[in-house]
């Protein structure tokens, strides 16, 4: 790839970024596609988020992701965010526009579109989401805006839990239960075709963790989702695939999040096809 006078600028907003894998994924297809861009890791402090955004458009970026800590904060800094991302609370994809900064959420979108690959469709299904942070909220949210029958949030601390339940079904309006993990849930795994684990029990280098359920809960009947993709395949889904469970990780999360972040930065008609398969 080189860098000259023309070059499109796009990056990631974080602390830490050292280990963001998104500069490796935007830079390797503008590359095998022959794009003119440049996706960099920029990293910011908590406390130097509006700064940076006002470098941003002195620097003539068009578009940045952001990642945590400031998936929260940036929104005071936007002139618009999608709905989706609203409900979500937090936005990972920003659009630089003449007019302002564009806000949106392309987590929940990438995370559907990994399920919708394996083969299963949300609409009229019961899920279980383990775990009530900022990963369960924008995994909720979608499921909900997608037209499940019902979210069943299991936490540890279930005031958090309840903040998301009150979200779902007051501004969604599909029903949405609160449990720990030290309630019955037998029935609830019954009756439930899809498990999401949205903590981070068991990701590197934490391998032997995973959230505190027995594994004969999950049965044949399930889809077990771990938003880690790191180990590619965590203790949770291990468990889960001996009792017949079908399993699937976070990576194809990881990735359409960054597809649907690409879409909304570069025009298709940049986008030659033809460049990837060199003729
Ligand atoms: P993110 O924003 O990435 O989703 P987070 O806000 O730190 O991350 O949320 C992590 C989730 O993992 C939380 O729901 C947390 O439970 P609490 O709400 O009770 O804090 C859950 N979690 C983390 N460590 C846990 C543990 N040892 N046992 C059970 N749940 C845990």
């Amino acid at each position: 790839m080189v860098i000259n006078g023309k070059t499109k600028l796009i990056g990631v907003l974080g602390d830490p970024i050292e280990h963001s894998f998104s500069p490796f994924m935007h830079n390797t297809v503008y590359e095998k596609l022959g794009l003119n861009y440049a996706y960099l890791p920029l990293k910011v402090e908590k406390e130097q988020l509006g700064q940076a955004i006002e470098g941003l458009r002195a620097l003539g970026f068009i578009g940045v992701n952001v990642t945590i800590p400031h998936k929260e904060n940036i929104m005071q800094y936007l002139k618009e965010v999608s709905k989706e991302a609203e409900l979500m609370g937090a936005v990972n994809t920003i659009v630089l526009t003449k007019g302002g900064y564009i806000g949106e959420n392309t987590d929940g979108k990438g995370f559907l579109k990994s399920l919708k690959e394996e083969g299963f469709d949300p609409k009229n299904k019961k899920v279980i989401v383990l775990g009530a942070g900022g990963a369960a909220r924008a995994v909720a949210v979608s499921l909900a805006l997608e037209g499940v029958d019902q979210v069943c949030i299991i936490n540890r601390t279930r005031e958090k839990g309840e903040k998301i339940a009150q979200i779902i079904t007051e501004k969604i309006g599909v029903n949405c239960t609160v449990h720990n993990y030290d309630d019955k849930l037998d029935n609830i795994f019954k009756q439930a075709n899809l498990i999401v684990n949205t903590t981070s029990l068991g990701m590197h280098p934490d391998v032997d963790k995973m959230p505190p359920l027995n594994p004969t809960l999950f049965s044949s009947n399930h889809l077990v989702v771990d938003l880690i993709y790191n180990p590619e395949e965590t203790k949770l889904l291990k468990l889960a695939k001996q009792q017949n469970a079908k399993t699937l990780n976070g990576l194809g999360m990881l990735i359409y999040q960054g597809e649907y972040a690409f879409k909304m930065w570069i025009p298709e008609e940049e986008v030659d096809f033809k460049k990837i398969l060199d003729i």
